[in-house]
């Protein structure tokens, strides 16, 4: 059986750092709260000159130089974004052109928060199915682009970055003892529309608008959601919380983390957390953590890894591998 297995892992940040503290004259906030709340001390904000498509490609190019390869070795990019340069063309087309990619193809996802997740299971059945060989997943995000300054509900929540894995082809057991994606569970439902969403758009307003969140009611699907699709990974491949090697979720709030691996009885030291460095860099978020715990040497290989993600939409997803 084929597997997609990482070979490679890069991240990039804005050289900007934003602390709490720092929001104390723009909005009525204070460092303790937003610490309190969420965990987040400090995030990082694109300058003009940093964008998505930059960050992008400096987390691929971290990626393929972790990987010891080239663009010339990948066939396929696919960008998991929500805040693209362009409304059109693809972002992803255009870190293909700025890594001097002349050959395969690229294409933005779009799941907001779970859109690296979403990438990965995306990535690794245009593998299973012969159309690529080795794949740059991309998360790469400039949220602060999109959130309205003066709303201190949500600005303090976000934060700019992105990261990359490198996927290759190779084959496998067709077991759990194998390295790559092991399995995947997506879901997606659109009643939840209006309690995360930005309030523009090409075909409506005609302006990139702002985003709009009513926190309480995300914060209460939130860990439902996530436990769900880790239970469903959990009976699809017979892992547990106790073989798992590493919890690595998306970094929207701490509480959020705490909760959901206390429910799925996730041990405290597995769960991989940036959220204090980071804020929620929605697509970024998962690869920023997952580089963060395999540069400080917690992720080894062949450890077994579970990604999760909840965002907008809602759209909500996890996804086993082994490192
Ligand atoms: C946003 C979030 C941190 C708010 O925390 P909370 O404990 O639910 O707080 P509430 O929304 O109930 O607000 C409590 C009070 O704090 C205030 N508040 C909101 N933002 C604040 C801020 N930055 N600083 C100070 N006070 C703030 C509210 O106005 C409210 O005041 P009120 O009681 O006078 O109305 C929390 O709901 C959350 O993290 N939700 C999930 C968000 C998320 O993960 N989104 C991304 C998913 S991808």
């Amino acid at each position: 059986m084929i597997r997609s297995v990482v070979r490679g892992i890069g991240s990039a940040l804005p050289r900007r750092i934003m602390k709490n503290a720092d929001f104390e004259g723009m909005v009525e906030t204070s460092d303790e709260w937003i610490a309190q709340r969420t965990g987040i001390r400090q995030r990082h904000i694109a300058a003009d000159d940093e964008t998505t498509a930059s960050l992008g490609e400096a987390a691929a190019r971290a990626a393929l130089a972790n990987a010891g390869l080239t663009p010339d070795d990948i066939d396929l990019i696919v960008l998991a974004t929500s805040t693209p340069n362009n409304t059109f063309p693809a972002t992803a087309v255009e870190i293909q052109n700025r890594l001097g990619m002349r050959h395969g193809f690229a294409f933005d996802m779009q799941a907001v928060c779970s859109g690296f997740v979403y990438a990965v299971t995306t990535a690794d059945l245009y593998i299973k199915g012969g159309l690529a060989k080795r794949v740059l997943v991309i998360g790469s995000e400039t949220f602060s682009r999109i959130l309205d300054w003066s709303d201190r509900s949500t600005c303090v929540l976000f934060g700019d970055g992105a990261g990359a894995l490198v996927l290759e082809a190779e084959e496998g057991q067709g077991t759990i003892a194998d390295r790559g994606v092991l399995a995947a569970s997506l879901r997606s439902d659109g009643t939840h529309k209006d309690k995360l969403y930005v309030d523009g758009g090409p075909s409506t307003t005609g302006t990139v608008g702002h985003l709009k969140m009513e926190g309480r009611e995300v914060f209460k699907h939130a860990v439902g959601m996530i436990t769900d699709v880790i239970e469903d990974v959990f009976a699809q491949t017979g892992v547990s919380a106790d073989t798992l090697d590493w919890f690595v979720p998306h970094q929207a709030n701490k509480r959020i983390i705490d909760a959901s691996a206390k429910k799925l009885g996730i041990a405290e030291d597995k769960a991989v957390v940036t959220v204090h460095l980071h804020g929620n860099t929605s697509a970024a978020s998962v690869p920023l953590a997952l580089s963060t715990a395999v540069a400080d040497g917690r992720i080894k290989k062949g450890d077994l890894v579970m990604l999760e993600a909840m965002g907008g939409g809602f759209t909500w997803g996890a996804v086993l591998l082994r490192w």
